[in-house]
């Protein structure tokens, strides 16, 4: 499973790349307006650190300027993915821009059918919303999972790219359901390595080294 991270924050990333911990990163309008930075500048620098495939959204809501924004933003760099929303308009901005050779990422997914839907526009990534789904009381995991199963019914190629993750638990759970591909923010991806028996564990280890007077160096 392929981790992207769900941020706009350079230093972030840079922490996590350095771990090879970072196969791509996603951002959004929300992210950018976070980091108080221009769209097309931190872009540049995101792509020029990361090899994988970063997100980048436009930001109109009809086809022919999606579609616009969206050859500006592949110009920034060969590693940009377009992300649209999952609108009609969306869909055809996707269909022409990935039938054009660039990668798509079909974002805001809450059903099977606009999974559906993004797969047959030619989407390189569908991006179901997890989080959001859980929010309203109702079951982002089992989203997909469904996904999943009706991607592999009929060997689309769209891979499904987990979003909206808010805990440790929903990365360990899109990989049992086969997602392929989480974003998170990265300090839940930093709090993935966390486990009480770990530090006590390590907590016993160190008072017998220095019970021991053990040394390597
Ligand atoms: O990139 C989109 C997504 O990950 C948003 O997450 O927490 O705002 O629902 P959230």
């Amino acid at each position: 499973m392929k981790f992207f991270v769900d941020t706009a924050e350079i230093a972030a990333i840079a922490e996590l790349n350095d771990l090879g911990m970072v196969d791509g990163v996603t951002t959004n309008p929300s992210l950018i307006k976070k980091s108080g930075r221009d769209i097309i500048e931190v872009t540049r620098e995101i792509c020029a650190m990361v090899s994988g495939p970063v997100s980048a959204e436009v930001t109109a809501t009809d086809a022919d300027t999606m579609i616009a924004e969206g050859r500006k933003l592949v110009e920034i760099a060969g590693n940009i993915a377009v992300k649209v929303p999952l609108t009609w308009d969306g869909l055809k901005a996707c269909k022409v821009l990935s039938d054009e050779g660039h990668m798509v990422n079909v974002t805001l997914c809450f059903s099977v059918n606009q999974a559906l839907l993004a797969a047959k526009a030619g989407a390189t990534f569908i991006s179901p919303f997890i989080g959001r789904l859980d929010d309203i009381n109702l079951d982002g995991m089992e989203l997909i999972e469904d996904i999943r199963t009706v991607y592999d019914n009929y060997g689309f190629e769209t891979q499904i790219l987990a979003a909206s993750i808010r805990s440790v638990n929903h990365i360990a759970d899109s990989a049992r359901v086969g997602a392929d591909v989480i974003t998170a923010p990265p300090s839940v991806i930093k709090a993935m390595v966390n486990h009480p028996l770990t530090d006590k564990g390590l907590d016993a280890f160190l008072a017998d080294i220095k019970a021991a007077g053990i040394k390597i160096l």
